[in-house]
């Protein structure tokens, strides 16, 4: 089998891209990151990017669209990574690489898409948060889900707070799931994800404590 290429598209700190490469050994021979892209020359990410020794191509907002796409057709990726990439995937590159985007969100979907997702667990006095990954559709953070991670909102939280355990949440469940992709243990197909061939509807819980 060959070895699956990968990219990982950010826009802010980058401690996921960081964390899903510190714990990507286990992968190595059946996927490797080849590249990232930021639509923003500020973002943190870019430093962890040199100091993991990854290609990191930097752009600004304009034009952000069809640079993605000539970096895309570049890599050929199997895999991207949206790794807290704050731009929408136009409809275009979303068809084009079907099945082959990924994209961590901070909340447990289908509750809170979009943003300032810890703030509404507060305003809701919600007793569980997490974070969720999911194949990417046109439909924004609707794509199938293909695993979750869920902790009680302690007491007296705040957004800091949940934030913090929102990431943690996330440093678990995502290499989780992009390994399952390099084993090819989850695909897919017109809008189904299939675990093992098997098409699956309910969302794959994880409990965090
Ligand atoms: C993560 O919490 C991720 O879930 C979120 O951005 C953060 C990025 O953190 N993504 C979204 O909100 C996408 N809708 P990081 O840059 O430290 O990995």
């Amino acid at each position: 089998m060959s070895i699956k290429k990968s990219v990982v598209l950010f826009s802010g700190n980058g401690s996921n891209l960081k964390n899903l490469i510190e714990k990507s050994e286990d992968i190595k021979d059946k996927l490797k990151y080849v590249a990232a892209f930021t639509n923003n020359p500020k973002a943190g990410g870019i430093n962890i990017c040199h100091s993991l020794d990854l290609d990191v191509c930097i752009n600004n907002d304009k034009n952000i669209d069809s640079e993605l796409l000539v970096f895309l057709k570049k890599h050929n990726p199997d895999l991207i990574i949206l790794a807290g990439y704050m731009k929408i995937i136009p409809a275009e590159i979303v068809d084009e690489y079907a099945g082959k985007i990924i994209n961590i969100h901070p909340s447990l979907l289908p509750k809170y898409p979009g943003l300032n997702t810890h703030a509404k667990v507060l305003a809701n006095k919600d007793a569980n948060h997490g974070a969720t990954v999911h194949f990417v559709t046109r439909d924004l953070d609707q794509g199938p889900i293909i695993l979750q991670g869920k902790f009680n909102v302690p007491v007296d939280s705040n957004e800091s707070t949940l934030k913090n355990l929102t990431h943690q949440s996330e440093y678990v469940i995502y290499p989780i799931a992009v390994k399952w992709f390099a084993d090819g243990v989850i695909k897919m197909n017109d809008g189904q994800l299939y675990v093992n061939n098997k098409a699956i509807d309910s969302p794959i819980l994880l409990l965090i404590d």
